[in-house]
């Protein structure tokens, strides 16, 4: 991994916050828990954004919405931002946002490419450049294993020429699980991304999240409130009080803190739109997070409910 004029202002930024921040370990309520990329010496905040609902085209209601909760991302120490292509016109209106607030080189931007055949993927890659308006990308990632076999070499060829620093695979779908651990098993990635959630998403977490750590690979954890419907399920529910042990104030962080608890997750990428959204996510990355004995005690009374 080269470091580049925008990565070493990064680092800096994030050096002055960084805490290695491990499963059951303690960090003050006043830090964000940062873990590391195992391919470099770089940490991430373990709570980062994912932008699936950023497509709202030129609507200046929505828009001002998600500059709001931008904003407020920035404001507390959120740095990793996950978007693609196929979310329609998230990776456009994420650029203007980012212009508009002026936070670019302190953000951590991760996009995807996601169609067929070695020349459309780099026309697919340029195109995210310039709807973000960036010239380098920290993280490029395959879509869905879409054309995987043609996509890793462009995008290690991209890394090499210095304008992507990670490269990673990404999936959502228990059907490509095992098409996943093949293609761990034999490509070296800096990053996959899978669903792992307490929210009757669990799977991931019989092979591909333990072969993550084997294989040195960090993990971003997309859909860790399994896509959002388990708030209406929690709705009528109260928290357990055991879980202000490990400073779980609400059921976004008590999934969240679940999720980042798992040994191989690098950093959780949940959906949001709203400020206060933000705020609450922002703080299942304060506090430390459940022992092993303790997650079992999250599946047990989850699935209790
Ligand atoms: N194959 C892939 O590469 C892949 C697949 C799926 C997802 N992803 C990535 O992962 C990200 C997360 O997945 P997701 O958005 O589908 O699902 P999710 O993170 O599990 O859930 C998002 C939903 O939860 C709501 N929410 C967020 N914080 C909340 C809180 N504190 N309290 C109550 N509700 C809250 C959001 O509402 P608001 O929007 O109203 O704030 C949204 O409706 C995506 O945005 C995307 O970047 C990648």
């Amino acid at each position: 991994m080269k470091i580049s004029r925008r990565h070493f202002t990064k680092l800096t930024i994030g050096g002055s916050l960084a805490l290695a921040f491990g499963q059951g370990a303690r960090a003050s309520d006043d830090v964000l828990g940062q873990k590391g990329i195992p391919s470099s010496v770089e940490k991430i905040p373990i709570v980062g954004l994912g932008t699936n609902r950023y497509g709202v085209g030129d609507n200046q209601e929505q828009r001002a919405m998600l500059r709001e909760a931008l904003a407020t991302f920035h404001k507390l120490g959120g740095t990793v931002i996950d978007t693609a292509p196929m979310y329609r016109s998230s990776e456009q209106v994420l650029g203007d946002l980012i212009e508009e607030l002026g936070i670019r080189d302190a953000l951590f931007m991760a996009t995807k490419v996601d169609v067929n055949g070695r020349q459309e993927q780099a026309a697919r890659m340029q195109r995210s450049f310039d709807r973000l308006k960036y010239d380098e990308i920290d993280l490029m990632q395959n879509h869905n294993l879409i054309d995987w076999q043609n996509a890793i070499p462009a995008m290690r060829e991209w890394q090499e020429e210095g304008r992507v620093r990670y490269v990673g695979i990404t999936s959502s779908r228990e059907s490509q699980y095992e098409e996943m651990e093949r293609i761990m098993k034999n490509h070296d990635l800096d990053f996959i991304q899978i669903n792992y959630s307490l929210a009757d998403q669990r799977r991931s977490d019989q092979r591909l999240l333990p072969l993550a750590a084997d294989r040195g690979m960090a993990v971003l954890v997309n859909r860790p409130f399994g896509g959002g419907r388990v708030f209406r399920k929690l709705g009528g529910a109260e928290i357990p009080e055991w879980a202000q042990d490990f400073g779980a104030e609400s059921w976004a962080q008590f999934l969240l803190k679940y999720a980042l608890s798992h040994p191989a997750a690098t950093a959780a990428i949940p959906g949001m739109t709203k400020k206060h959204h933000v705020e609450d996510n922002m703080q299942a990355a304060r506090g430390r997070l459940p022992t092993p004995a303790e997650r079992k005690r999250q599946e047990t009374f989850f699935d209790s409910l």
